[in-house]
């Protein structure tokens, strides 16, 4: 068993786990954020896709305990709760979701990557950067259109700040 205390969308947590809970059954099994999906449990599919120190990071290919003393961010704690999160907001404008089921690890990862691209993005960089994360529904076309425009909002807001 192991001890760890890490935040997780920005409330502090302790417990014990197992040794082997991944980070990813840690979130939704104990702490009840099922926000965060698993599609392959094998590093395939991106579904799981949390923040973790501020960076992306697939939670099935994390142990909880390699967690402790982290900064966790989970789908649930993107936006303020007052108002969707720009990356939220435009899935939503340019239908970037069918079923839903790729939408939380695509949106975490997505953020991140506009994070790492303050220059902003093209086409070319977001499909790139985009290959771990797989939509069942193949709705790509439109997840690409959603982080384009996410990152546009994004730049122009830091530009007037
Ligand atoms: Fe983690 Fe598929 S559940 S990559
Ligand atoms: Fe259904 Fe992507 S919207 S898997």
């Amino acid at each position: 068993m192991a001890d760890l205390t890490m935040t997780v969308n920005g409330r502090r947590i302790s417990g014990t786990v197992e040794d082997r809970t991944l980070l990813v059954h840690f979130l939704r099994e104990n702490q009840g954020l099922t926000g965060t999906h698993v599609g392959c449990d094998t590093s395939q599919c991106g579904a799981c896709v949390v923040h973790v120190d501020g960076k992306a990071v697939k939670s099935c290919t994390m142990l909880a305990a390699q967690a402790s003393g982290s900064e966790v961010l989970t789908i649930e704690g993107l936006s303020d709760g007052a108002e969707l999160h720009p990356v939220q907001a435009a899935f939503k404008e340019h239908h970037g979701l069918q079923c839903g089921f790729c939408t939380p690890g695509m949106i975490m990862a997505a953020t991140d990557m506009i994070r790492r691209h303050p220059e902003g993005l093209d086409e070319k960089t977001v499909r790139a950067e985009l290959e771990g994360n797989i939509c069942r529904c193949t709705g790509y076309h439109n997840i690409v259109k959603a982080i384009l425009a996410a990152s546009e909002a994004m730049a122009g807001r830091a530009k007037a700040a």
